[in-house]
C-alpha cells in the first residue's frame, strides 16, 4: 500500500525526521576509536525513550530478518553494510561506520542513515565509497518532485554510483514511509527513468543509496541479520527521510 499523509502528518513527520537527524548527529560525535556497538546501541534506545520516540527496530521481524531485531540502531563496521546488529566490537583508527535508524513518534515513522571514518586516518577508497552514496543520495533527492517517477530517482541515484565506478545490488534499495517504516514503492538504486509510480504531494519516501567497493554481492552474517560485502570489502550507505511537497521535495532528516 502506498501512502499519501495529510499536512498534519507531515507535521509529525518534520519532528520525527529531526530527531532522527539529531541523534545520529550525537552518535556520529560520541563514535570515536574505543567505543563498544553496544554503548551506541545502549545510547540510541536511551535518547529514544528520552524523547518519548518509539524504536521501529528493536521488534521487527521481518522475512530478511531471524527473529525480532532486538536492538535499537544498525551499525555496519567496514565490509557490513545493512541490518548490521551490534555486538560487542570496538571501534579503530580508520574504520567505516554506518549507523541506520528509524523511529517512530506520533505515529509517524522517520529513517535516515550516514557513513563516516572513524577517528582521523581512513583510507582514500573509504573516503570515495561515502562520498559516492551522498552524491548519489543528493541526486536522488534532486528528481523528487510532484509529477515525477520512481524510476526517475532510481536513475539519478544509479546513475552516480554506476559513474563512481561501483555495481549496484538491487536486493535492499529505498522505500515508502509513514505510519510504518516499510512501505511500498519499493525504489531500486538503478532503474530507468519514466517508469513506476507517480510522486505525488504527502508522499514520503526513505533514499538509500549504498555501495560495495569491489562486488555486488551480499553475504548473510552468522548472526542471521547483519549483511557484509561477499569479499569483505568496505561499504558505505547514506540515508534521508523526504516528503514530497507542492514543488519538491524536503528533507526531513536532517538535524534542526
Ligand atoms: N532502516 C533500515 C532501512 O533503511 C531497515 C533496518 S531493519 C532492522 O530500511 F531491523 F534491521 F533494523
Ligand atoms: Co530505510
Amino acid at each position: 500500500m502506498i501512502e499519501i499523509l495529510d499536512r498534519s502528518d507531515v507535521d509529525k513527520a518534520r519532528v520525527t525526521g529531526a530527531l532522527v537527524g539529531e541523534i545520529l548527529q550525537t552518535l556520529r560525535r560520541r563514535s570515536t576509536v574505543g567505543t563498544n556497538l553496544l554503548d551506541i546501541d545502549r545510547w540510541t534506545a536511551e535518547m529514544i525513550v528520552a524523547a518519548g520516540a518509539e524504536s521501529c527496530y528493536v521488534d521487527y521481524a521481518p522475512s530478511f530478518g531471524r527473529g525480532p531485531f532486538g536492538h535499537y540502531i544498525c551499525t555496519g563496521v567496514n565490509d557490513a553494510v545493512l541490518h548490521g546488529r551490534p555486538t560487542d566490537q570496538v571501534l579503530a583508527d580508520g574504520d567505516l561506520l554506518s549507523l541506520d535508524l528509524a523511529i517512530s513518534k506520533d505515529g509517524i515513522a522517520a529513517d535516515a542513515a550516514i557513513s563516516f571514518i572513524v577517528g582521523d586516518a581512513g583510507p582514500a577508497e573509504s573516503v570515495a565509497l561515502i562520498d559516492a552514496t551522498e552524491r548519489a543520495l543528493a541526486a536522488g533527492i534532486a528528481v523528487a518532485a510532484p509529477g515525477a517517477r520512481i524510476g526517475d530517482i532510481s536513475h539519478a541515484i544509479g546513475t552516480v554510483l554506476g559513474d563512481a565506478g561501483y555495481s549496484i545490488n538491487t536486493e535492499f534499495g529505498g522505500h515508502g514511509i509513514g505510519s510504518t517504516m516499510h512501505q511500498d514503492p519499493h525504489i531500486s538504486n538503478t532503474g530507468r527513468p519514466g517508469r513506476g509510480y507517480t510522486l505525488r504531494p504527502g508522499l514520503m519516501l526513505a533514499l538509500e543509496p549504498w555501495v560495495m567497493t569491489d562486488t555486488a554481492r551480499l553475504i548473510t552474517d552468522s548472526d542471521g541479520w547483519t549483511l557484509r560485502s561477499a569479499t569483505g570489502c568496505r561499504t558505505a550507505h547514506s540515508e534521508h527521510t523526504i516528503a514530497i511537497t507542492d514543488d519538491g521535495a524536503e528533507i526531513l532528516t536532517l538535524p534542526r
